[in-house]
């Protein structure tokens, strides 16, 4: 049953660890849903790394820029690898990815699951994804010397933080509820922090209907564990918003439950999608990786690309499963959870 009017071109990276395998296990639960994606593979990674020494080659990152989404699984050698440097595949590939395509928000959707502390709350984060300690500012002196300095700024542009915001204030806008909540630590950071609350403050001028609120970032961690329910969408910048996310993903039920998109939003070129979580080299190989963040993730595409009812039913069949669940009940292997899911697809 083909929904859509048109085929979609989407690039698969399935990428390290875990990564091809809550892939495969989202493209299959895509196909049930009724979609019909032309997909190409990228070969991209710890391993392509380590046998040819490429990263991400100019040619294939022209070659992304033509199609019309990404679904990504996760890249990263294993932390502490010899064979991999720190930060090679993380800024030459994923980073360089939400750069140069200007994919200028992450939006991490929450949903607490059934038996966790966050169970009938849900919310979104809102994370600046090209600017902040993220961009690259900085540099390393003197190196190996007892005078060696290294120094990692922040860099906080008006620009890149207004457009953040506004899409913040109009994802709020849209949801029942209109809160929305920046997370900063204004009483530290005074430069950053000024622009953004500046910035915060003149963008709601434009969506008085939208409530705000402000928590630094310190304090949002203990009311995100306390009380989940007290948070709609919350905007906040790259590094904050990478740590409060993994924070989230447990208080809602588990990191194998966060979806996010990388997007585009002026859609000039594609948006990617991944789950929040990274490649979990510790379960590998072992059918314990959790795919519904990767589900999750496959939907927020489907919406992208305008497959509205297959995203819909993709993310009602994900919430059935998860409903009725307990928390210290076990979850299947990453096949079983899949083919449930394609079972509950209405
Ligand atoms: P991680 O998210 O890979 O793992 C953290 C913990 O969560 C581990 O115990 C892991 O087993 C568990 N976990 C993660 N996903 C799970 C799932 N789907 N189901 C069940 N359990 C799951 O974080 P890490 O160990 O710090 O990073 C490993 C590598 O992944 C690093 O190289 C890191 O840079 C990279 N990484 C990549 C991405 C990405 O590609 N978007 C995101 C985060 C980390
Ligand atoms: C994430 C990851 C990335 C980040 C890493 C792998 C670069 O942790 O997507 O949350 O820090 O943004
Ligand atoms: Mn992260």
């Amino acid at each position: 049953m083909a929904q859509g009017s048109a085929v979609h071109k989407v690039a698969v990276i399935g990428g390290d660890g875990i990564g091809p395998e809550v892939t495969a296990a989202a493209l299959e639960v895509v196909a049930e849903a009724g979609v019909c994606l032309d997909t190409a593979s990228y070969d991209l990674g710890a391993d392509r790394y380590i046998r040819t020494g490429e990263v991400l080659p100019d040619s294939v990152l022209e070659e992304l820029k033509g199609v019309d989404a990404i679904l990504l699984g996760a890249v990263g050698p294993p932390v502490g690898s010899k064979k991999v440097p720190p930060g090679l595949l993380e800024r030459g590939l994923l980073l360089r990815l939400r750069f140069d395509l200007d994919l200028y928000v992450n939006m991490r959707p929450f949903s607490g699951v059934g038996g966790s502390i966050a169970s009938g709350c849900d919310m979104v984060v809102v994370r600046e994804n090209t600017e902040g300690p993220y961009a690259g500012e900085g540099g390393i002196l003197r190196r190996g010397t007892q005078q060696e300095v290294a120094t990692q700024g922040s860099v906080n542009t008006r620009f890149g933080v207004e457009r953040c915001v506004r899409f913040a204030y109009q994802l709020a806008y849209d949801r029942p509820a209109r809160r929305l909540a920046l997370v900063h630590k204004t009483n530290v950071l005074t430069y950053a922090g000024d622009l953004w609350s500046r910035a915060f403050e003149e963008v709601g001028r434009e969506y008085p209907e939208v409530s705000t609120d402000y928590n630094h970032v310190d304090a949002a961690s203990i009311y995100l564990v306390e009380n989940p329910a007290r948070y709609d969408v919350v905007v906040t910048d790259n590094l904050f918003g990478d740590i409060l996310t993994d924070l989230a993903g447990a208080v809602f039920g588990g990191i194998g439950f966060a979806a996010s998109a990388n997007l585009n939003p002026a859609r000039t070129g594609p948006s990617l999608f991944e789950p929040v979580h990274g490649a979990a080299h510790d379960i590998a190989g072992s059918g314990r990786a959790n795919p519904v963040a990767a589900i999750r993730s496959a939907a927020l595409m489907l919406r992208h690309l305008g497959e509205e009812a297959a995203a819909a039913r993709m993310e009602a069949a994900v919430e059935k499963l998860l409903a009725g669940r307990e928390q210290a009940q076990p979850f299947g292997s990453t096949g079983e959870v899949a083919k449930s899911v394609c079972h509950l697809l209405a």
